[in-house]
């Protein structure tokens, strides 16, 4: 089995390292072999929602992480996402890169889909 933990932190050793290293270890333990992706500092595009990932089954911007974790998923039996907490939520960088990830699988865009599609 394998896992994707992905850290939205702009801190690659910060406080959500720290718990997805906890949890990697717990699943390492028992068989289950785990990849980290690191976000970084570097900025994160959000969706524009141009639906190009419905053709491609990838992102049209490629200067993040995005297309490497929609390929590595594929792959993968289930993935963990950690986040800092900013203002009570999860961080702008995670959120924007997740909307992006999940956008790519059909089963996963909105049932009402906006006008331009
Ligand atoms: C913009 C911003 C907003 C934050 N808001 C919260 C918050 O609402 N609640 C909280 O407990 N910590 C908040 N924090 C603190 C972070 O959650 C905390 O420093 C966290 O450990 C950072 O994780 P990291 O070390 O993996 O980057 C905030 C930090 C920042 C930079």
């Amino acid at each position: 089995m394998k896992v994707l933990m992905i850290n939205g932190s702009p801190h690659p050793n910060g406080c959500t390292f720290t718990a997805l290293s906890t949890v990697a270890a717990q699943l390492e333990k028992n068989g289950v072999e785990t990849r980290l992706l690191q976000l970084g500092a570097k900025p994160i595009q959000c969706c524009i929602a141009c639906g190009k990932c419905k053709d491609t089954g990838h992102c049209v911007f490629n200067a993040d992480h995005v297309n490497e974790a929609i390929d590595l998923l594929r792959e993968a039996d289930g993935f963990v996402v950690g986040s800092p907490v900013y203002y009570a939520g999860p961080n702008g960088g995670i959120t924007s890169f997740l909307d992006r990830m999940f956008f790519f699988n059909p089963a996963a865009t909105p049932s009402s889909p906006p006008p331009l599609w």
